[in-house]
């Protein structure tokens, strides 16, 4: 049991169907909110909605279609309403090095990782402007402040947002919503399952805590940013990555 309530609050997690996402929703929900789980697979979706709560949904939404984006935020509104937490997770990589990098690669990463945030946040905040209570959190990456070879794409997009959640949060201080962003470092799950186990090593060395993060790691940190504790936060950037940065 979390000693964070939520219960009363609706959240939104973009991508939660596994991974870092998935954590995310389980938190909120046992916190009492009533969660949200989306993901470009409806059926997934409505599955991990069942198997984390009574009081959770099931919504297909793929950040990448703007068509989807907004009839998949139509269903929450008729099922739930609006909601007063949305947690920007979903994310994808499309790792090259920039010399054989295609206006494609470029355009995939950053459909999803950036402008998905952008249409999935102008529609979520509309809500949250009336109630006057809202709570965004944005998933970068310690990537975005270090960069990486191989995702000069993926990096540009968590980069940018740190300019989006800085910026946001002004806009919507006076609203009483704030708007914060989470930087993981190497957290365990099917992003970075397929990494050799020689570039794990490597990355191990420069962890001073000495493992990568799980899931969970993430998940308490939104928690916590959701809850009243964190009421006179906003336009922060939360590193979490063991030391590495
Ligand atoms: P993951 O690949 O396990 O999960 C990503 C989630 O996003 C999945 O649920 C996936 O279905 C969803 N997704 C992908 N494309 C989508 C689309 N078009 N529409 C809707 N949902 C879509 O990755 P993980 O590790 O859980 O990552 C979650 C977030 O954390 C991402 O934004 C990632 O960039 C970020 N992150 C992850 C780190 C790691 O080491 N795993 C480190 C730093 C940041």
């Amino acid at each position: 049991m979390l000693c964070i309530d939520l219960s009363g609050k609706k959240a939104l997690v973009t991508g939660s169907t596994r991974g870092i996402g998935r954590a995310i929703a389980e938190f909120l929900a046992k916190a009492g909110a009533q969660v949200v789980i989306t993901g470009r697979d409806e059926k997934r979706a409505q599955e991990v909605a069942k198997s984390i709560s009574s009081n959770a949904i099931g919504i297909g939404m793929d950040l990448s279609d703007l068509q989807s984006i907004r009839a998949g935020y139509e269903a929450v509104e008729k099922e739930v309403g609006s909601v007063d937490i949305l947690v920007n997770n979903a994310g994808i990589t499309k790792d090259k090095l920039f010399l054989r990098m295609t206006l494609e690669d470029w355009e995939e990463v950053l459909r999803v990782n950036l402008t998905g945030t952008y249409l999935i946040t102008s529609l979520a905040v509309k809500g949250m402007l009336k109630k006057r209570w809202g709570r965004i959190i944005n998933i970068s990456s310690v990537v975005g402040f270090i960069g990486n070879v191989g995702q000069v794409n993926y990096s540009s997009t968590k980069s940018a947002l740190i300019g989006f959640t800085k910026s946001l949060a002004k806009e919507l201080a006076s609203r009483n919503i704030t708007v914060n962003a989470i930087a993981p470092g190497f957290i365990e799950t099917d992003m970075t399952a397929s990494l050799s186990e020689e570039i794990k090593k490597e990355y191990l060395r420069n962890i001073p805590l000495q493992r990568f993060g799980t899931p969970e790691d993430i998940a308490g940190m939104v928690a916590f940013l959701c809850s009243p504790m964190a009421d006179y936060i906003t336009g922060e950037i939360i590193h979490i990555n063991g030391g590495m940065f």
